[in-house]
């Protein structure tokens, strides 16, 4: 079957990839359609190390193929959107609602894949680049048919990541102010949660000018090409800043425009070692930095969620979807989210 495989140097397409059976509590799901999230970039340029061989993607809807023993609540024929948290389901962190913590599933990769019989890795669980893929019951996420798979396949990461940094991270509250710092994927979906969470001026900042209308689209109230400008409109600083890019010198940026109490959320991931500075001083009144992994997100509950606020109009997913590329055009994808072309590339098999 044909993927799209990072062999350590570059990313290719290829026809010769297996996948196995799922086992036990596993789900096979023939993947539809992908998103080309930033993530999957970094991993090629080698941001995020990853081991080799590996087939990429982790954004991603289908159809349910085949399920493993034991896996009841998805059946052959069902439409899902994939989660990247392979989460036990059991520990300590899955029962108290942190899935995105689970100590047993956080930097375990795993091989469901063969080239020429040799043994491929899987990225965050996922490899949603391939025309099959095997993932964990919990991943599995039963969608209604109604919500077309290259809009759905947005959910597994953008949406999660984004929304769920809002709602569940910062739990952005009614009226206060947002600003966020880059409106790609990721930062497109924190503006959709502003709204949905009631938030009031709402800022954008975008270093590339073409992407102010998208960013309206999704809820920016205004858009600035650069930080410096924010403190024009929001004088004593803003209750949450969204840093969506994965650059230090912008996350010290998102830290010294908090108001009093204001809380900076880092998403971007800059390359392993960096590291970002702060004046101490600045924190003093009540604010803080906080990390998110994944939009704290409980895959189960938030993309039943997500889907339902889809089909009320209160959420976005079509307007992320710029293009649709066949996944043989990969290549064309990537430069286009390089570029700054694309709200979302989304590859289609
Ligand atoms: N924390 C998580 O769980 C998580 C999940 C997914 C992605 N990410 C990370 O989030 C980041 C964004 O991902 P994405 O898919 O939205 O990327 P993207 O490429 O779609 O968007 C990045 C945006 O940042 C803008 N930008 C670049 N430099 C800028 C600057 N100096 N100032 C202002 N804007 C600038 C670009 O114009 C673009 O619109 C990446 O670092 C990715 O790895 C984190
Ligand atoms: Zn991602
Ligand atoms: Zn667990």
């Amino acid at each position: 079957m044909r993927g799209v495989v990072f062999d350590g140097k570059r990313a290719e397409v290829v026809d010769d990839l297996v996948v196995r059976d799922p086992g036990p509590g596993e789900v096979l799901v023939a993947v539809s359609a992908a998103g080309l999230c930033h993530s999957d970039l970094s991993v090629v340029d080698g941001t995020i190390p990853f081991p080799a061989p590996v087939v990429l993607g982790h954004e991603g809807a289908g159809v349910v193929e085949a399920v493993g023993a034991g896996v009841a609540h998805v059946a052959p024929g069902d439409h899902v959107a994939l989660s990247t948290l392979a989460n036990c389901g059991t520990c300590a962190d899955c029962d108290r609602g942190r899935p995105t913590m689970c100590r047993r599933a956080i930097g375990r990769p795993g091989r469901p894949f063969t080239r020429a019989g040799r043994p491929v890795f899987q990225f965050a669980s996922n490899s949603a680049f391939a025309e099959r893929t095997v993932v964990k019951a919990v991943q599995a996420v039963w969608i209604p048919q109604d919500v077309p798979l290259t809009s759905a396949a947005l959910i597994g990461c953008g949406v999660l990541t984004g929304v769920g940094a809002v709602l569940n991270r910062a739990r952005v509250d009614r009226g206060e102010s947002v600003v966020v710092i880059g409106t790609g994927g990721i930062g497109l979906n924190v503006l959709q949660g502003a709204r949905i969470a009631g938030a009031g001026r709402t800022v954008a900042v975008d270093a590339n000018p073409a992407k102010e209308s998208v960013a309206r689209r999704f809820g920016a109230t205004d858009f600035l090409a650069s930080a410096d400008g924010v403190r024009d409109l929001l004088p004593t600083g803003a209750d949450h800043v969204f840093e969506c890019v994965g650059r230090v010198e912008l996350i010290r940026q998102a830290i010294d425009l908090l108001d009093r109490h204001g809380q900076a959320v880092l998403l971007g991931v800059p390359p392993a070692t960096a590291e970002a500075s702060f004046l101490v001083s600045s924190l003093y009144l009540d604010k803080s930095i906080l990390g998110c992994r994944y939009g704290s997100s409980r895959p189960q509950r938030d993309i039943a969620l997500y889907a339902a606020l889809y089909r009320e109009g209160r959420l976005l997913l079509d307007e992320l979807v710029t293009r649709t590329y066949p996944v043989e055009d990969f290549e064309k994808a990537a430069t286009d989210a390089e570029a700054g072309r694309v709200a979302r590339a989304v590859l289609t098999f």
